[in-house]
């Protein structure tokens, strides 16, 4: 950075209003830990493990840099079509190991959107293969995360107005309601709803014809509310009503999967069998562009071919990388401190509640939200650019957060230790008694 040129000028940032960057760029240089620097050496503690929250064994991992540079090496790439490389077939063992039950067959792409496609593919595959093809239709939910390409922006259902401008999208996508139980969209309060959100699907599926459905994807535990986790009956709910109609369930483990929430996968915390699952992110943590799929020997069983190709599928240097990263989550038992830290973080998070605007605070493992809301007994809807103005003091106290519609979200690098928590939780309150006292 030598100042004679505004990066800003040539490079086009994702999602980012002209507003936000109008007065300058915050280039971040380095990373250590879970701390970042920009370019005036200003420290930031990062709180969502690099913004979209991959980072989970925090940045600086010589050893994972040294892996893919043995990698590039010994053989930088060749194709995922009829032949395998090492470091790939290494790494679908080893997550055949901690895949939740019977998850066993994988296939390895670049990106979470792309695992998302892929899972959207082989679970028309399956029926394809089985003679079954007149199941086009995927459902999805209301408030759902699923990334930003074809396929995956069909099945998008977050309030970020993300899929209007690209719409008319392609057909045969239907949207149940989101498990969202702080702000209800059936205005039902659990349990005395008993679980409408997960009954009505089976509605819809009637509504919809039960035999041109597909699959049906969510995540373990939802984004786009602020990481929220539904009651503890939902999936058992859901999975019994795709068996019902021979509908596979696509579980997305994208931000859940390696030890957000405190074990390996989102959906371990509730003792269900997907069929299909998603990764990114944490498979890697940030280092090197990597997703997958993995799915059920039941589900590849008909599969001929899987006619479905990237380049980059099942990259050699990635699979690497991936390796090392779990080597290393695996050494320093980074799931069972994540779920420790995350009780410690969510005591700090609660301390917080005593705030006039703060509705509710929620952890599972390392990843938390506080819900605003202008009024606590009504629930009021919480201007989101006064979330955003949060985020803004807190940057200029040296904290990283983000927004998730009207809450704030937390995504730690999982190796965070007590005192950053406290730490955060400090610049938290103060940035929270800023915007209190400006309302
Ligand atoms: C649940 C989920 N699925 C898919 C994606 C898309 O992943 P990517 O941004 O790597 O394409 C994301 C991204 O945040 C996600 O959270």
């Amino acid at each position: 950075m030598n100042g004679k040129t505004n990066p800003a000028k040539h490079l086009i940032l994702a999602r980012t209003h002209r507003d936000r960057v109008k007065d300058g760029l915050t280039v971040i240089m380095k990373g250590e830990g879970v701390w970042v620097f920009d370019q005036d050496g200003k420290r930031y503690l990062d709180l969502e493990a690099g913004m979209t929250r991959p980072v989970h064994v925090g940045y600086g991992r010589k050893e994972i840099a040294q892996a893919a540079y043995d990698q590039l090496v010994k053989l930088c790439y060749f194709t995922p079509m009829e032949f395998a490389n090492e470091p790939a077939l290494q790494l679908a063992e080893v997550l055949s190991e901690i895949a939740p039950g019977k998850i066993n067959q994988f296939f390895f792409v670049s990106s979470g959107s792309e695992a998302v496609e892929s899972a959207i593919k082989m679970a028309k595959h399956y029926h394809h293969f089985k003679g079954d093809r007149k199941r086009y239709k995927i459902i999805s939910r209301r408030g759902a995360y699923h990334g930003v390409t074809g396929g995956a922006l069909n099945v998008l259902g977050v309030v970020l107005p993300m899929r209007q401008i690209m719409e008319p999208l392609a057909p045969g996508t239907v949207f149940a309601e989101s498990p969202y139980c702080y702000r209800c969209p059936f205005h039902l309060t659990y349990p005395a709803c008993d679980l409408l959100c997960a009954r009505d699907i089976d509605r819809l599926i009637q509504f919809e014809d039960p035999t041109q459905i597909s699959a049906f994807i969510g995540e373990p535990i939802q984004q786009g509310f602020g990481a929220y986790a539904p009651p503890k009956e939902y999936w058992k709910i859901v999975r019994e009503i795709c068996d019902r109609y021979g509908i596979l369930l696509i579980i997305d483990e994208v931000i859940c999967g390696f030890g957000r929430t405190g074990k390996w996968f989102g959906i371990d915390h509730y003792n269900i069998q997907p069929d299909i699952i998603t990764m990114a992110k944490g498979i890697s943590s940030g280092y090197v562009p990597l997703g997958g799929v993995g799915c059920t020997d039941n589900v590849m069983e008909p599969i001929e071919i899987f006619q479905h190709l990237h380049t980059y599928s099942n990259h050699p240097v990635a699979c690497a990388a991936a390796l090392k990263n779990l080597e290393i989550m695996k050494k320093e038992n980074l799931i069972e401190h994540a779920r420790e830290m995350g009780n410690y973080f969510l005591d700090g998070l609660r301390t917080l509640e005593s705030h006039s605007i703060v509705g509710e605070v929620r952890c599972t493992g390392l990843w938390a939200g506080i819900e605003f809301t202008l009024d606590k007994k009504k629930k009021n809807p919480f201007p989101p650019q006064q979330v955003v103005r949060l985020t803004d003091r807190a940057k200029k106290k040296g904290l990283i957060i983000k927004t998730m519609g009207q809450a704030l979200e937390f995504a730690p690098p999982l190796i965070i230790q007590k005192e950053e928590i406290d730490q955060a939780i400090r610049i938290l309150d103060e940035s929270i008694t800023e915007e209190e006292k400006g309302l």
